[in-house]
């Protein structure tokens, strides 16, 4: 079985972000490279290990996490199908088998994979495994000062998102196993944004990760500069 150290060390994954990153800097787009794919990788394997997933889980969480945005490069609008597609055609050759006759993934982990990556970015679907439910708050919760690209002030005032993203300059995700919370404090400098814009963006965002931890059992929690939103 593949692990997250190989998918995340695989020639074309890798390549495959990185031509995102150029693609969504070309498209005047906040980071979609390494640095979104290993926060969000890492913060659906730490959810995983919260909420009590196996180990398997946690590598299957990692794995998707990692790779949900590596369609990019061919399109923003289907992304999320290109990218699912994508990772099937990685690691299904020669019928999905390592050079040693092993399974790279079971059927069954490759289907939550696939869905998790199409299931980030497509909020009319019904989630139906913890895997995407996890994709979907780890990749919305990247809300981040560092992934505005242009920093020039003009920008700043011009595009909502940047102006949004680089406000925020902390954000965090917590998960509390006894009171079943999901917890995301952001800290948004307000020289930069007024409170109200932050929700004109992501509000839709905040609900679908309210829906991802009701599946997960879970209440979605949302701080603010310590005012507790949601
Ligand atoms: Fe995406
Ligand atoms: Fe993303």
């Amino acid at each position: 079985m593949l692990k997250f150290k190989e998918v995340k060390n695989h020639p074309q994954v890798l390549e495959f972000i990185r031509q995102t990153e150029i693609s969504m800097d070309a498209l005047g787009y906040t980071e979609h490279g390494l640095r979104h794919a290993n926060l969000v990788s890492r913060r659906a394997q730490m959810m995983a290990k919260e909420i009590g997933l196996s180990k398997r889980g946690q590598e299957i969480s990692a794995i998707a996490g990692f790779c949900h945005d590596m369609g990019n490069f061919l399109g923003r609008s289907r992304h999320h199908y290109w990218g699912a597609l994508l990772f099937h055609q990685i690691f299904s050759t020669k019928g999905g088998f390592t050079s040693g006759g092993e399974e790279n993934f079971s059927s069954k982990e490759l289907s939550h994979i696939m869905q998790a990556i199409v299931n980030h970015d497509k909020y009319t679907m019904k989630l139906t495994n913890p895997i995407s439910a996890i994709v979907v708050i780890a990749d919305k919760s990247d809300v981040n000062r560092s992934r505005v690209r242009d920093l020039s002030k003009n920008e700043l005032k011009t595009d909502i998102h940047d102006r949004v993203n680089y406000a925020a300059t902390k954000s965090d995700l917590k998960v509390n196993r006894q009171k079943k919370q999901i917890i995301l404090t952001i800290k948004i400098d307000r020289k930069y944004v007024p409170i109200m814009e932050y929700f004109e963006i992501f509000t839709e965002r905040m609900t679908y990760c309210r829906q991802a931890a009701d599946f997960l059992g879970y209440k979605f929690n949302l701080i603010i500069n310590n005012f507790k939103l949601l």
